[in-house]
């Protein structure tokens, strides 16, 4: 069956190039040829195996290869591939796992998965969120993972991806990392285009780009970033991405709600009935804001000034964050205490123990030659260097997508206090583009799972914007049949 399946895979590939041969000659050749490594192109695909990698090339793509493998890692019920992107010359390894749909893996549209951070390893949100499977906390199953029933491949093919070098088990032979939203951009289209054409059964699928917390600033730009080649590859006859959809939870994206919104909700009562700050705390906060935005609005959005905007962050941070971390509680879930790691839940120290033992490493194919962190604190220095979470408008990145077709969910956890809702909405309110007026005008409704309600939503055709009561940060950890049906209703274009 195994062999079957993975036969299948390959003369779909085998097939497309091929039908490619009798092209007519004055027809652009659109079908590239794969080769394994050792040069025969052909025979050897039958190759990919589930002990060892088969490498796949491009011609396009002269200075990437893919190394793919399938393996029976954390969902029996579906085709599993785990594998290496490799990038620039082969220096750069992009690793990911893809997991075909529960559904029909045939039709269902393709969805790529990333965390945040930045240096946020997406392993985490597969082991704890949304993936297939869930970290067994309780170790009750012999192979360290749960089943998840409410796993996004019930709707969509799906790949997490770790991103960029240097996260998770992705990682650079000289040790450089990315640096810039911008850069780790053009390593994802490449990624894309380049699984879309060794996977040729998926070619021209729907595409969706998912993913949360910092999420909010890469996705927007990630889509942009494979609009824009889209366009380029529409002149020059080549195939296109048919990107359908950008999915952001509890992200970050424009950065001009950040403050008033956490006040909302450790001060108000956007989250609790009744809030959980002090009123001292209350207070100091309360009249910082106004210098606080002053300074960021002048040194971070009007105009970016590196220095400038770095102080500025620096006193909204101490004047208005200093009291939720003397809290002691959960910045992704204010209802709960931090414990753990700084991520504040005991999934991630069990998932970075799991994902190190050495037969979970070969499972995966991984060869990394380092453990693997669920953070990359290089990476998240990295980034913060250039103040990459500031220097750039990415709500403008929206707007442009939304004007350009693309469809947009936003959605938010409410007890979340770092990336909270109440920041999302303010942006979504204030997005300048085409559908603006449609989108005031529409009206919040509650919307609800099986009889429950499960928060409120708000939407144009375009652009969805969902609250998710009584979860943080994490959605679809904290949410798992909410999150799943959300998403459900989103592909299917159904109002939630
Ligand atoms: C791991 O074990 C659990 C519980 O015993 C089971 O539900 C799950 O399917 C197993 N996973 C794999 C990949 O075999
Ligand atoms: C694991 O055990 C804890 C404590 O007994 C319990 O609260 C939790 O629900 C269990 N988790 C699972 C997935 O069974
Ligand atoms: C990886 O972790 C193991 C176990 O903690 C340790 O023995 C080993 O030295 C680590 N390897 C690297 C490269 O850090």
């Amino acid at each position: 069956m195994m062999l079957k399946v993975i036969g299948f895979l390959l003369l779909t590939a085998l097939g497309v190039v091929c039908n490619n041969v009798q092209t007519p000659l004055n027809e652009p050749v659109k079908v590239p040829t794969f080769f394994t490594s050792d040069g025969n192109s052909g025979k050897h695909l039958s190759a990919l195996e589930a002990d060892r990698f088969t490498h796949l090339q491009h011609s396009r793509f002269p200075n990437h290869r893919i190394r793919v493998k399938k393996t029976t890692f954390c969902d029996p019920t579906v085709n599993v591939y785990t594998g290496y992107l490799d990038v620039d010359a082969g220096a750069k390894h992009l690793f990911f796992y893809f997991f075909e749909s529960r559904n029909d893996p045939d039709k269902d549209d393709v969805m790529m998965w990333i965390n945040g951070g930045p240096g946020a390893s997406s392993s985490m949100g597969l082991l704890m969120e949304l993936g297939p499977c869930s970290i067994d906390m309780n170790s009750t199953s012999s192979n360290g993972t749960l089943w998840n029933p409410y796993s996004w491949n019930e709707a969509a093919n799906i790949f997490f991806l770790d991103q960029p070098v240097g996260v998770g088990f992705s990682y650079a032979d000289f040790g450089q990392t990315i640096q810039t939203t911008e850069d780790a951009a053009k390593n994802i289209q490449a990624f894309i285009t380049i699984f879309f054409e060794t996977f040729t059964q998926f070619k021209g699928r729907p595409l969706h780009l998912s993913g949360e917390s910092y999420g909010g600033r890469y996705l927007p730009v990630f889509a942009s970033e494979i609009y824009d080649q889209n366009t380029i590859a529409k002149q020059e006859g080549r195939p296109e991405l048919n990107l359908q959809s950008v999915i952001i939870g509890n992200g970050n994206t424009g950065i001009s709600g950040l403050y008033p919104g956490r006040y909302e909700i450790e001060c108000g009562t956007a989250a609790l009935e009744i809030p959980f700050q002090s009123i001292s705390n209350c207070v100091r906060m309360k009249m910082a804001l106004p210098r606080c935005q002053k300074q960021m609005r002048e040194n971070c959005i009007d105009q970016f000034d590196l220095i400038n905007c770095r102080a500025a962050i620096n006193f909204c941070d101490s004047e208005l964050s200093t009291g939720m971390w003397a809290s002691g509680r959960n910045v992704y879930d204010i209802t709960k205490m931090c414990v753990g790691d700084d991520l504040c839940y005991h999934e991630n120290t069990a998932i970075i123990e799991y994902l190190n033992l050495p037969e979970v490493r070969e499972l995966l194919g991984v060869e990394t030659p380092y453990n693997f962190s669920g953070h990359s604190s290089e990476v998240g220095a990295g980034f913060g260097a250039h103040m990459d979470k500031f220097n750039t408008p990415t709500q403008f990145h929206v707007a442009n997508l939304l004007d350009r077709g693309i469809r947009v969910l936003i959605y938010a956890g409410t007890f979340d206090w770092q990336c909270n809702w109440v920041s999302n909405k303010l942006w979504v309110d204030a997005l300048e583009w085409s559908g603006s007026d449609e989108y005031s005008a529409a009206q919040w409704r509650d919307w609800s799972v099986e009889g429950r309600k499960a928060g409120e939503v708000k939407s144009t055709p375009l652009l969805t914007f969902a609250t998710v009561r009584g979860a943080g940060h994490m959605v679809p950890h904290d949410k798992p049949e909410e999150a799943l049906t959300m998403i459900q209703k989103w592909l299917k274009r159904q109002h939630l």
